[in-house]
């Protein structure tokens, strides 16, 4: 690990604001950004086109190597081309979480993911950053909210974005993959033994920030 870049970690279920707090965090610090999510869900819409099902280790290790990825400007590239949307589709997301479970594939990103490790530092998001790609982080956040109010903001997010989703089914999905992302047997959901627990149901984005920032300062990072 390189001694020289600093890690902060910010882990937790899908819509517990832990990318919008990452990207805000990384851009308030001028640091690098690792939305690791994003990783497996490209891989997803790798597997996708090459007709890989989501089940077979072996051949979606072999695309998980190959993975020609690329993160520029908030936007995603894959072999070429902008998959940014689709990226971010709820299907993609499903998809993402059940290739996840297999250990090989999730080995196989590992290398890929600490890549991102560089000067002058790294603010990396996911739901094992702190556990198992990061474990010598400097500030690892495990960040939470009750469900309700996680599909309601991806509600809005989508909304937002054009897409408009159903909220009981949106919720019913969000505890769909809380279940399979935290029951699994390799790097499960679950915060670091050295994690600052935060629940953001009733805290605003800022209050979230600046929680975290004090800590950064506390911690003599920047
Ligand atoms: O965070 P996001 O919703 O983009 O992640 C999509 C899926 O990818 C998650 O539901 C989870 O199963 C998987 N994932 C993971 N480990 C990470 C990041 C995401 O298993 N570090």
């Amino acid at each position: 690990m390189n001694k020289l870049a600093p890690v902060i970690t910010l882990d937790g279920p899908s819509g517990s604001g832990k990318g919008t707090i990452a990207a805000l965090l990384a851009k308030q610090l001028d640091w690098n950004l690792l939305d690791s999510g994003a990783v497996y869900r490209v891989l997803a819409c790798a597997a996708k086109r090459q007709g890989v099902a989501l089940d077979d280790e072996e051949r979606l290790v072999d695309v998980a190597l190959k993975l020609g990825v690329h993160f520029q400007n908030h936007r995603v590239w894959l072999e070429g081309d902008d998959v940014t949307a689709e990226v971010r589709l709820e299907t993609t997301g499903m998809a993402a979480s059940t290739l996840a479970v297999l250990p090989k594939v999730r080995a196989a990103l590992l290398q890929r993911q600490r890549d991102f490790q560089q000067s002058p530092g790294l603010v990396a998001d996911g739901r094992d950053m702190g556990t198992v790609v990061f474990p010598q982080a400097h500030l690892k956040i495990f960040l939470n909210a009750s469900p309700e109010e996680r599909a309601r903001r991806r509600h809005l997010q989508l909304k937002g974005q054009g897409v408009d989703v159903n909220l009981t089914s949106l919720l019913d999905e969000i505890k769909a993959r809380d279940e399979r992302d935290s029951q699994r047997a390799v790097a499960p959901l679950k915060p670091a033994m050295d994690a600052i627990q935060v629940d953001t149901t009733a805290l605003s984005i800022e209050q979230v920030l600046k929680l975290i920032m004090d800590e950064v300062r506390h911690r003599r990072l920047i």
